[in-house]
């Protein structure tokens, strides 16, 4: 089991439990290669080194993702014995189950063989209305891989010619997904109520990435998450017999709404490009579970 060591300093004298985690004391542990076949706007994979230690400091069977987005986490985690994915937003769980299945996996893989990103390619698959559910899965990618900063939200052509993940890439990142997605995953579209409840005779691990509190994101998904559902989110939490951590961004609701937790605060350096400007931007999110981390 890895170790890691926290600065104990305490950041805030009204928050008793809340540490610093400074990224230059994780001990790195084992992880998986495979990577997310899509962009998503606040995926975790660049924030995925402080998650680490917090899948490491437990012992688990079962893997939750309630607020699937691209399952950056689920991707770089080594597997467990089963994993239960969901989001509520239908469009990608179909695509999730596309592509989890062998045979259609192939079949959308077939479909975007030999395709050149442009401007018109974007805009006519935008206004193309699926048949299928793999033609949905295919429209859904293609959206997805062109789009700025993978939104899918009234998409904005954002691919970059020497930036952007090319094409002839497109194909292997989904059969790597999909063969990971393959045995022991569930993939659901319900409210992420139902899976943070449901209970298990496994050790539940629950990676919780809800819609911000109040950074804006109300532009990045086709579903909104409002005041009332945070704190339903809360109440769910305070109740499990589950582990869990949860991330959010860093404010002070937040904080003394989960004050009965261990909060853990981190930054990072995180890129935001465009077609026309690439620039560095610090991400500050707080990471929060009923259960300490391993500190040398
Ligand atoms: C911050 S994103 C998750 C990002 C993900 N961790 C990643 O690394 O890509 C939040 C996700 O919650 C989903 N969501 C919003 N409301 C939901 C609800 N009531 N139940 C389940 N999922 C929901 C959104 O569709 C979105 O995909």
């Amino acid at each position: 089991m890895q170790q890691l060591k926290l600065i104990n300093d305490i950041v805030d004298k009204s928050y008793a439990s809340i540490q610093k985690l400074d990224i230059s004391k994780i001990k790195k542990c084992k992880t998986d290669k495979t990577r997310p076949f899509l962009r998503y706007p606040g995926s975790k994979y660049n924030a995925s080194k402080y998650i680490m230690p917090f899948w490491d400091s437990i012992e688990f069977n079962e893997y939750r993702e309630p607020f699937l987005g691209s399952g950056a986490i689920f991707f770089k985690m080594p597997k467990v014995e089963y994993s239960w994915l969901n989001d509520i937003d239908d469009d990608l769980i179909n695509c999730f189950s596309i592509i989890a299945n062998e045979k259609t996996r192939l079949d959308l893989i077939k479909k975007i063989e030999n395709l050149k990103p442009s401007k018109e390619l974007f805009d006519d698959i935008k206004n193309t209305k699926p048949i299928n559910s793999i033609d949905k899965a295919y429209r859904y990618f293609l959206i997805n891989r062109m789009a700025y900063g993978g939104i899918m939200n009234k998409p904005n052509w954002g691919f970059h010619p020497t930036k952007s993940v090319q094409p002839d890439k497109w194909g292997d990142r989904i059969m790597q997904a999909g063969i990971k997605l393959e045995d022991n995953v569930k993939i659901t579209k319900k409210s992420y109520l139902d899976v943070i409840n449901a209970e298990s005779n496994n050790k539940v691990w629950l990676f919780v990435d809800p819609p911000y509190f109040k950074a804006d994101q109300k532009r990045a998904y086709a579903h909104s998450f409002n005041y009332k559902d945070h704190i339903e989110l809360l109440n769910s939490l305070k109740k499990t017999k589950h582990y869990f951590c949860l991330t959010y961004d860093n404010c002070e609701e937040i904080k003394e709404l989960y004050s009965w937790a261990n909060i853990y605060e981190i930054e990072w350096m995180y890129h935001t490009a465009n077609s026309k400007v690439a620039s560095r931007k610090m991400g500050k999110e707080l990471i929060i579970s009923n259960y300490k981390i391993h500190q040398v």
